[in-house]
C-alpha cells in the first residue's frame, strides 16, 4: 500500500494539490497516494480522524478549514502560530504536527524563482488578513530595508505591524497604514488582499510602483488582475501571480513529509496561466 496523503477543503474540486504532489512523487521516485477530501463545514475533525484511522500520513488544508486545523493540531510550528492558521499536517501516532508553508513558499518564489532579493529593499504588502499574516515573518527574515502593510481598515494593518515587529529576529521597521497615507516608491509590491478574487482594484496610488520593481499578486490563475494591470500601466515590467508560491509551499510540505525536496520548475510551467 502506498503512503496516503490528501488535501481537505470545502469546496475541494478546484484544488491543484493532487496534481502538484503526484508530479512531485514522480519526480522524486516516492511511492505515495494523494487525493482530495471533501468535508462538511462542521465535519473537519471527523473527516481527519477517519483519514488517520485509515492510515493517512499527512494532509494539506485549504479553505475554510485552516483555523479548524489550527485547533485540531497537537504540535504547532512557529510558522503556524504566527500565521494563526495551518496549511499542512503530519500524523505520527497521537501527534498532529502542524505547519504553515504559505509565507516561506512566497519568499522562496520571490527570491529563488523570480530572482528578486528582498534584502535592503522597500517592500509594500496589501491587505491585513490571513495571507498577509502568514507572510510577515518570512518576509522580515530576508531583511528588507522596510516593510509597510497597507489596508483599508487601518487598525488591522497597525495590529499586524506591531505583532510582526515584536516577533521578528531582526530590527526591520514595520508600519501599518491606510492607502491615503502611502508615501514614496516601493521596490516590491505584494497584493495579499483578497481583492483579486472578486476582480476589484484596491485603492492603491500608482505612484507606489517603481518601474524597475516587482508587482506580485498572491492570487493564482486569474490572469492580469486589476492590481497587476495598475502596475503594468504604471510601467512595471516584472509582474507575477501566486503560481510559484503555490508550488513552493507544496514543495515545502512534500519535503517535510518525505525528506526530499522536489524541483518545482515543471509544475510551475504546467500550472502557469498567462498574465493577459
Ligand atoms: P485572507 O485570509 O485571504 O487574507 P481575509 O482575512 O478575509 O482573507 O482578509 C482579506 C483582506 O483583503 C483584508 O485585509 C481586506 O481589507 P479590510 O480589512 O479593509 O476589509 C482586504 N480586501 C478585500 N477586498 C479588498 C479590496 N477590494 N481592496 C482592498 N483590500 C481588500
Amino acid at each position: 500500500m502506498p503512503d496516503r496523503y490528501a488535501v481537505i477543503g470545502n469546496p475541494i474540486e478546484q484544488s491543484k494539490s493532487p496534481f502538484i504532489h503526484t508530479a512531485f512523487a514522480q519526480l522524486t521516485g516516492q511511492v505515495m497516494d494523494y487525493s482530495k477530501l471533501f468535508a462538511p463545514l462542521d465535519g473537519f475533525a471527523a473527516a481527519v480522524d477517519a483519514f488517520r484511522v485509515s492510515g493517512g500520513h499527512g494532509m494539506n488544508v485549504t479553505a475554510p478549514f485552516k483555523l479548524d486545523a489550527f485547533a485540531y493540531a497537537t504540535h504547532l510550528a512557529p510558522s503556524a502560530q504566527m500565521a494563526g492558521a495551518v496549511n499542512a499536517m503530519k500524523f505520527e501516532g497521537d501527534k498532529v504536527y502542524a505547519e504553515n508553508f504559505d509565507g516561506v513558499g512566497l519568499v522562496r518564489d520571490l527570491v529563488c524563482n523570480l530572482q528578486c532579493p528582498l534584502q535592503g529593499r522597500r517592500v509594500l504588502i496589501l491587505g491585513a488578513g490571513g495571507a498577509t499574516r502568514g507572510a510577515l515573518l518570512p518576509l522580515l527574515a530576508e531583511q528588507p530595508a522596510e516593510l509597510v502593510i497597507v489596508n483599508r481598515t487601518v487598525a488591522k494593518a497597525q495590529a499586524l505591524a506591531t505583532l510582526a515587529y515584536q516577533h521578528q529576529t531582526g530590527k526591520v521597521p514595520v508600519t501599518g497604514v491606510g492607502y491615503e497615507a502611502l508615501q514614496g516608491v516601493f521596490d516590491v509590491v505584494l497584493n495579499a488582499s483578497s481583492s483579486s478574487l472578486t476582480a476589484e482594484l484596491p485603492p492603491l496610488p500608482a505612484s507606489v510602483f517603481g518601474t524597475g520593481g516587482l508587482a506580485y499578486d498572491l492570487t493564482y490563475g486569474k490572469g492580469l488582475t486589476p492590481f497587476l494591470k495598475l502596475a503594468q500601466q504604471a510601467g512595471v515590467t516584472h509582474l507575477a501571480d501566486g503560481v510559484g508560491m503555490l508550488a513552493e509551499q507544496a514543495a515545502e510540505a512534500f519535503a517535510w513529509w518525505r525528506g526530499i525536496r522536489p524541483d518545482t520548475a515543471a509544475v510551475i510551467h504546467k500550472l502557469t496561466v498567462p498574465l493577459v
